[in-house]
């Protein structure tokens, strides 16, 4: 499993790209809005940090906007993924894209045939929501682990991102049941560095050390 930010916030991006651990990052409309300037504007400045895949996520809802936008954004450059959404126009928009060679993410998936239809649509990457599901008492975990076994039953080369990542135990289970990539929150990434036996073991070290001179 590959790691990938999902953050908008370019300072917060480069200190992730330079812990040498993302392969690439994800944005969704509400994060690019908390950053407070044009999306374009602030995808150029993203590409300029981010070797690897972007995704970024189209507004229109009808087949025909979302097609006039995901060209606009895919020929920003060759890292972009077009996010669309999990509904009847989006998977249209998903199979005329794939056929132009534009990468997608079919996103704010919630169950394993949505991501089933998203594959067979021909999309790059699928994105279930495991908190979103977790946090109406459903099971995230439990989606995200039906989706790797259909997948892998049927030899989907759809990649499958696990998303809306809360916390460290989501993305370990992520990584156990087979998801090609986890894509976590800055505050989630930087957690997963730490362990108090690590920061013991160097007090510990240290210490000893000390006693040398
Ligand atoms: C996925 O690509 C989405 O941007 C994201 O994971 C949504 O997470 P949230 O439920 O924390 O908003």
């Amino acid at each position: 499993m590959e790691f990938l930010l999902d953050s908008a916030n370019p300072e917060e991006i480069k200190q992730a790209w330079n812990m040498g651990v993302i392969a690439g990052i994800t944005t969704n409309p509400s994060l690019v809005a908390k950053e407070g300037r044009g999306f374009h504007q602030l995808l150029e400045e993203l590409i300029e940090i981010v070797d690897g895949p972007i995704s970024a996520e189209v507004i229109a809802l009808d087949t025909t906007g979302m097609l006039t936008e995901a060209r606009e954004l895919a020929a920003m450059h060759p890292h972009i993924v077009v996010k669309i959404p999990m509904t009847e126009d989006g998977l249209k928009a998903v199979k005329i894209l794939s056929a132009e060679g534009i990468k997608t993410n079919v996103t704010l998936i919630f169950s394993a045939v949505q991501a089933l239809l998203a594959a067979r649509a021909g999309a790059t990457y699928v994105s279930p929501f495991l908190g979103r599901l977790d946090d109406i008492g459903e099971n995230g975990l439990l989606l995200l682990d039906d989706i790797c076994e259909i997948f892998g039953v049927h030899g989907l080369e759809t990649k499958v991102i696990a998303a809306s990542i809360r916390n460290p135990v989501h993305v370990t289970e992520a990584a156990r049941l087979g998801a090609d990539y986890a894509t976590v929150p800055f505050k989630v990434l930087r957690q997963l560095f730490k362990h108090p036996l690590t920061e013991a073991g160097i007090d510990k070290f240290l210490a000893d050390w000390q006693k040398l001179k």
